[in-house]
């Protein structure tokens, strides 16, 4: 079990990485921790819950809404969870995101750690404290920023993963790679997927490096003034595509990144564009889609990083380097 702690503002957070999940119990008691997972994960692992309050959320985005969290504070209320009580979001970002949303406001606030199940989950959704539910269309419109006291890092765990959810999650690694790590970039050039899927200590270092990425950028930057904005880079032009054809987040990301790389070459002289889209099509993930243009546009432009005829975009100098651009919105239209 080794342990690296992060000091954020207001709260440290333990990671405890490389831990196998049976740690859990030295990290919380049993008796007043709650577990909060899916339907997927308690089938797949079912003997990880035995011994441990647990309540099991329906799978999927469509359940993070305020429905779910109105039925788990009922099922803790039922269990006699007091303010001493410790909730442990096991599964992926919605999992995550709703068990560290339902611990800041039960009893206005509990203590809360995450067993991260998915690749996307162990290195973005579970890292940086923020956390919230959906209300009707919009994504995240509710939540808190506050840090989980700790999260254990177990990627056995990811022996269940559906595979275009390791997709999903290598499209974050590669985004860290390309904004802030030149030398990841190098070796996940050497390597495809099913070489990770394999190796568990190069799968556990990948991991660890990325989770550690994402945690000091949220250090320098909690409440996403400047710097944290980097990690939004392909998500401008990428939750455009999601919404409107049903991508999974990992390929709308992917077909984003194409296209700020191709935008940093034509306003940054960006000379690596490439390189960026063959690793992204050597993981398995897209760099093109049948889109409408305009459509595409206008849902960018109604993002909250517009500023009148411009728009804060994040580009890449070089690989290993982002910035955050002002672009006019013409130059946008043009190059989609
Ligand atoms: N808080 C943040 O900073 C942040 C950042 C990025 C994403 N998110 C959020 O994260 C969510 C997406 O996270 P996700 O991609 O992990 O989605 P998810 O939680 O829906 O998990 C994806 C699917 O994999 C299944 N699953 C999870 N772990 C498994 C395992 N080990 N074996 C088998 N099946 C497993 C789940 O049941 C689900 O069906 C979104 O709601 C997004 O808004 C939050
Ligand atoms: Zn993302």
């Amino acid at each position: 079990m080794q342990v690296k702690k992060v000091h954020f503002s207001r709260q440290a957070t333990a990671f405890y990485f490389d831990t196998a999940f049976a740690q859990l119990k030295k990290i919380v008691p049993q008796k007043t921790a709650v577990l909060i997972t899916d339907e997927h994960l308690a089938a797949a692992h079912p003997k990880l819950f035995k011994g441990w309050n647990t309540v099991v959320l329906k799978a999927g985005e469509e359940y993070k809404v305020q429905a779910t969290v109105d039925s788990i504070i009922q099922q803790l209320i039922a269990l006699h969870a007091d303010r001493t009580w410790t909730l442990v979001g096991v599964g992926g970002g919605v999992v995550t995101d709703m068990t560290g949303y339902v611990a800041s406001i039960f009893l206005r606030g509990i203590s809360f750690g995450f067993v991260p199940t998915t690749v996307l989950a162990m290195v973005d959704a579970a890292v940086g404290g923020k956390n919230g539910i959906d209300v009707g269309l919009y994504k995240n419109m509710v939540g808190t920023i506050n840090q989980p006291q700790f999260l254990l890092y177990d990627v056995s765990l990811l022996k269940s993963l559906p595979e275009n959810e390791w997709r999903n999650g290598f499209a974050e690694i590669i985004k860290h790679a390309a904004i802030l790590d030149a030398s990841m970039f190098k070796e996940l050039q050497k390597q495809k997927l099913s070489f990770f899927q394999k190796n568990k200590p190069a799968l556990h270092k990948l991991v660890q490096r990325n989770a550690a990425l994402k945690a000091k950028m949220v250090k320098e930057d909690e409440f996403e003034k400047d710097k944290r904005r980097l990690l939004n880079f392909g998500h401008t032009m990428g939750h455009a595509v999601e919404k409107q054809y049903e991508l999974m987040h990992g390929e709308a990301v992917a077909i984003g990144m194409v296209f700020a790389s191709k935008l940093s070459a034509e306003m940054l002289r960006f000379k690596d564009a490439d390189k960026l889209i063959t690793l992204i099509d050597q993981y398995g993930l897209p760099t093109s889609a049948g889109y409408n243009k305009q459509k595409v546009f206008d849902i960018m432009i109604s993002d909250k990083k517009r500023e009148g005829e411009q728009m804060n975009f994040i580009l890449l100098e070089r690989l290993g380097k982002a910035v955050v651009k002002k672009i006019p919105l013409k130059e946008i239209y043009k190059h989609i």
